[in-house]
């Protein structure tokens, strides 16, 4: 049994602040004592209590000028696209082809791929995101080299091979069989070894035919508890040529629906041109969407419709990804920053709790995670990020002037970066910290 204690300001959410009034979905601890057993958390008390009750022998750890929040959660990001974020000029079907498809043939290589998933799972900790649903390539090795490079450092990691068999370059193809077989191995080797997840990945309903998409179901229902990922109405071209490949089908989404591919544990990434039978079909089914906000506006996709996707009479699980490397940053504060600016074009004003909710538990609820991560709670894994609140002149000297919490929250959505990351706890150990010699370690 190891044991270690936090002391530090803390925050967590209760509920849905989208649905529930400003400040009661937060939990704020001014000063928290967070006690951790076994990689979980065990208590979180105020420090006054929290430090009487505390057993001498506990190594205490003190960040005073800091916020501890529960990690991030990205729901939608791309770890072969790294090597080509800032790709200039294309909308998303030319960038595809012009970008995307020439770095992913890349991965071919099984070195290739292990030290780009080093780096990624790096950047990631850096970010202070503690679980990702990732895109790997359509070659197994992606999978093996991310999911190898995550055991090591214990990360819950969502993942898998993308499965494309028409509209690619020859070299990233498969076929129905090979990509529900290499899948299918992938599920066996990875799902439920540690704190990994599998994710059948059939990249877009253009680049599947109705064959493999029937594959990727039957597959997802021969193994339950896996994910599925995949784009859905992401741009209005896009949008056009799946209406001409799937002329029997009513929409883009029931192209995936008439698959068997969606319900809990399926996430569409973007949804920015829906219609309230597609949001009405994510509701009845459990689907959730991503929201990649960075990602929309560099590629000109569109604004996504956040406070329809949440209404509370059919509300959808929403998480928020960063949708490397068509989106621009790694981090969820810049993200939700940009969230925010998306909103506020549609007439919006998404606070900084619900931001830091879709970061965080919201995340985990699009997941189906919420009963282990996103959340500061006894029994809950300890995942979680040291925000600092002094991390550049500007942020200390603006967050002075804040008035109260939601001011601080939404100063460090507008402001904040990797920078404000003072460290990322993975199961209770410190993995990532900003200021020390050796920034990453192996737990
Ligand atoms: N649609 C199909 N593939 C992709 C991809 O890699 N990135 C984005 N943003 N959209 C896609
Ligand atoms: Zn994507």
């Amino acid at each position: 049994m190891t044991q270690r204690a936090i002391r530090a300001p803390a925050m967590t959410f209760r509920g849905d602040p989208f649905h529930l009034a400003p400040g009661e979905a937060l939990q704020y601890w001014p000063d928290a004592l967070i006690l951790i057993e076994d990689g979980k958390f065990l208590r979180i008390d105020d420090a006054e209590s929290g430090l009487a009750a505390l057993p001498g022998d506990v190594a205490l750890t003190h960040y005073p000028d800091a916020l501890i929040c529960p990690g991030f959660i990205d729901a939608h990001v791309h770890y072969p696209q790294m090597q080509m974020i800032g790709a200039f000029g294309a909308g998303l079907l030319e960038w595809l082809d012009k970008y995307t498809f020439v770095a992913e043939q890349d991965f071919a290589d099984a070195a290739h791929a292990r030290d780009v998933a080093r780096r990624f799972l790096r950047e990631l900790l850096r970010a202070g995101t503690t679980t990702a649903s990732v895109y790997c390539t359509v070659h197994p090795q992606s999978v093996d080299a991310l999911f190898e490079e995550s055991v090591r450092f214990n990360t819950r990691m969502i993942a898998g091979k993308v499965m494309m068999d028409r509209n690619a370059p020859e070299a990233l193809l498969d076929t129905a069989e090979s990509g529900y077989a290499q899948s299918k191995a992938l599920i066996e080797k990875w799902h439920g070894r540690g704190r990994q997840l599998y994710c059948i990945t059939p990249r877009f309903a253009p680049s599947s035919t109705e064959a493999q998409l029937e594959a990727a179901g039957r597959l997802w229902r021969e193994h339950p508890g896996t994910y599925v990922q995949t784009h859905l109405c992401e741009n209005q071209g896009e949008i056009e040529w799946v209406r001409q490949l799937f002329p029997e089908r009513s929409s883009y989404l029931d192209v995936y629906d008439h698959a068997g591919l969606t319900g809990p544990r399926a996430i569409f990434g973007h949804a920015v041109h829906m219609e309230e039978e597609d949001f009405a079909c994510c509701h009845r089914t459990g689907s959730a969407l991503a929201h990649c906000p960075t990602s929309n506006l560099f590629l000109g996709s569109g604004l996504f419709r956040m406070f329809d996707a949440k209404k509370v009479e059919r509300p959808v699980r929403v998480g928020l990804g960063t949708d490397i490397g068509a989106g621009t940053s790694f981090s969820q504060l810049q993200t939700l920053g940009e969230a925010y600016k998306v909103a506020k074009l549609g007439g919006h004003a998404l606070t900084a709790e619900q931001g830091f909710y879709l970061a965080t538990r919201g995340g985990a609820e699009a997941l189906r995670l919420d009963d282990r991560i996103g959340s500061l709670a006894p029994g809950y894994e300890a995942d979680f990020v040291v925000l600092d609140l002094k991390a550049t002149p500007l942020l200390e000297f603006r967050l002075s002037h804040a008035r109260d919490l939601a001011e601080t929250l939404f100063v460090l959505v507008t402001l904040g970066d990797d920078r404000a990351i003072r460290a990322t706890y993975i199961a209770g150990e410190p993995v990532y910290e900003r200021d020390r010699a050796e920034r990453f370690v192996y737990p």
